[in-house]
């Protein structure tokens, strides 16, 4: 990849600890987030998504710990170190302003009794020293016509708006300062086709006008994430099994485990098409105690010997294709 690396993250260890017990639910993970992409991060319940996402923000609570790792925000000024820093050093200079998330489910945990504008002066007056409910609202009705929403939304109960429209209030709002990484936590999961369409118009929109320089979009659904993502990372139980450029890995899928996802769906391409359908049997391994070899191991039709003893690395296996696997290592 060319252009400049906004977030750097190196050899990231995270792991949730309950009773003495680890869920390594994101194990040595080491990719960037490249200025003007859209990453699309995909994997099945449990492989970290969200997690991961956390440790984007650096936002780590018990029972999650930081295990091991670095996590560097390249600023105008100077890197950051995320892992650094404290608290509330990361509240008063990271979060909101230069890194910001939607989190899974967001939009529905709009108070119900808040209008829209109430929400958006909670979240945007901590940030300025003395700002005024009426400045904030002008703000806002600003951003929303930019984007092309309707500014009227703000006046509105969350009960008076579509799912869809909640939604994009929720991304309008998190996105008034401009910050430079949108991390959105399957941003479209709940909502229709029509609807999901008007989201990623909006998280379209938020690049087209440079609102935002990148988009972290977390989904498990792979009809949508090829309408918006430049790039792709699949994960698999707590670690990365490939990232390409997307149209790379639709076109064809270098992990045995990005075929099988791509298989799982219907899609357009005519080279994956015409393979079939296919699901791909059994089920992620504990996170506890995972395959020493490769996790996706147990599961894979292609499967070696060596793939059960000896973990494959991420590599470059093709220009900017990154890939973790023996079998295809050997085939290009
Ligand atoms: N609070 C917690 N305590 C213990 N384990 C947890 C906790 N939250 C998540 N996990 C475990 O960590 C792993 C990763 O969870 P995570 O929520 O990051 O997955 P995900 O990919 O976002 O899943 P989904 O697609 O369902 O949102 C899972 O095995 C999950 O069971
Ligand atoms: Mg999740």
């Amino acid at each position: 990849m060319s252009g400049k690396k906004l977030v750097e993250i190196k050899n990231v260890k995270v792991y949730y600890i309950i009773d003495g017990l680890q869920v390594k639910a994101v194990d040595d993970v080491s990719f960037d987030i490249f200025d003007g992409e859209v990453l699309g991060v995909v994997g099945e319940s449990g492989c970290g998504k969200t997690t991961l996402s956390n440790v984007l923000l650096m936002s780590i609570k018990k029972p999650l710990n930081f295990i091991d790792g670095s996590v560097t925000l390249n600023t105008q000024n100077e890197p950051l170190h995320l892992q650094k820093l404290r608290r509330d050093q990361l509240k008063r200079d990271v979060w909101g302003k230069e890194i910001v998330i939607i989190p899974q489910a967001a939009m529905n945990a709009l108070m119900p009794t808040m209008k829209i504008k109430d929400f958006i002066y909670d979240v945007v007056s901590p940030h300025f020293k003395n700002i005024t409910k009426d400045e904030v609202i002008k703000m806002a009705k600003e951003r929303f016509e930019e984007i092309g929403i309707d500014k009227e939304a703000v006046n509105r109960y969350p009960f008076e708006l579509s799912g869809g429209m909640k939604q994009r209030a929720v991304i309008a709002t998190a996105t008034l300062l401009n910050p430079k990484l949108l991390i959105a936590d399957e941003p479209t999961s709940a909502l229709d086709v029509a609807t999901q369409k008007m989201v990623l118009k909006t998280l379209n929109e938020l690049m087209n006008k440079k609102i935002v320089k990148s988009i972290v979009f977390i989904t498990h659904d792979i009809a949508t994430v090829r309408q918006i993502a430049t790039r792709m990372m699949i994960m698999y139980a707590g670690k990365i099994a490939e990232i390409s450029p997307i149209d790379d890995v639709l076109r064809e899928p270098l992990h045995p485990y990005t075929e099988g996802l791509l298989l799982s769906v219907v899609t357009p391409e005519p080279e994956i098409r015409k393979r079939g359908i296919y699901t791909i049997p059994g089920s992620p391994p504990s996170l506890i105690n995972p395959p020493v070899g490769c996790r996706f191991y147990p599961r894979c039709k292609y499967r070696m010997d060596i793939c059960e003893v000896e973990e494959p690395k991420l590599e470059e296996l093709k220009p900017n294709r990154f890939v973790a696997c023996h079998y295809a290592r050997g085939r290009v």
